[in-house]
């Protein structure tokens, strides 16, 4: 039983799935792969985004009722990846952004590129606020993959850290994956998810990550990145 808590599951708005037969498909995945709690985490990019977090809690809802009336036995959480802007702390008091499934912790995500100057500041704003952010995928960026030791410095800070299940595979090349190896050797990981964007290349089976995870590092680290830490999230939630 696997916990995945960044997917853009939600049908039709962003760039995950593109309908609810693409949603379900998804959904389908999740479940023959062993996949039973699931959080929607769709895109928010200030000065881009349209929709606030009530649509998710609506959509989710929605997404719930049409996979249980097909007899899919995954459960879909509300959340969002919010991308990194000194105004997240606004956004949230807006309600334009939330946290994964009702919990204290929120998903952020950095530029590709470079880490902006303001990051840290951001950061340490949520922080005031109750809020744990968690990065995510931080093996694709560039500047971590030249220097893992950036890492370090939020995770001493008390922020976590979620790496995807394609970077474990491959997916992204062999960068992207020799720097997740690298993490998360240095116990700088505390969550694997899906970050599944389709039915197809980025989906929702988390299966063979976690075999590799297993045979590298042994059982229990398999069982607190995919199950144990992402647990703890969705307890908090409910
Ligand atoms: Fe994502």
């Amino acid at each position: 039983m696997y916990i995945d808590i960044h997917s853009h599951i939600i049908p039709g708005i962003d760039d995950g799935a593109k309908d609810e037969i693409m949603a379900l498909e998804m959904l389908k995945i999740a479940q023959k792969s062993g996949t039973s709690h699931i959080i929607a985490t769709p895109h928010y990019v200030y000065g881009n985004t349209r929709y606030g977090f009530d649509t998710i809690l609506e959509k989710c809802a929605e997404l719930n009722m049409l996979a249980a009336s097909m007899g899919i036995k995954v459960t879909i959480y509300p959340g969002c990846e919010v991308f990194v802007t000194p105004e997240i702390i606004e956004l949230f008091e807006q309600r334009l952004v939330g946290t994964l499934a009702g919990s204290r912790y929120m998903l952020v995500e950095f530029p590709m590129m470079s880490i902006p100057p303001y990051t840290d500041n951001t950061l340490y704003n949520l922080q005031l606020k109750g809020i744990t952010p968690i990065i995510a995928h931080p093996e694709r960026y560039t500047e971590i993959q030249q220097n893992s030791e950036v890492l370090k410095s939020f995770i001493d800070r008390g922020i976590l850290v979620q790496v995807n299940s394609g970077s474990i595979t491959g997916v992204y090349g062999r960068e992207t994956k020799k720097a997740v190896m690298r993490i998360i050797k240095e116990g700088f990981v505390h969550f694997v998810a899906s970050d599944a964007h389709s039915d197809n290349r980025r989906n929702p089976d988390m299966r063979k990550a976690a075999s590799i995870i297993e045979k590298n590092f042994g059982p229990k680290m398999r069982d607190d990145l995919f199950i144990r830490n992402p647990l703890k999230i969705i307890d908090i939630g409910k």
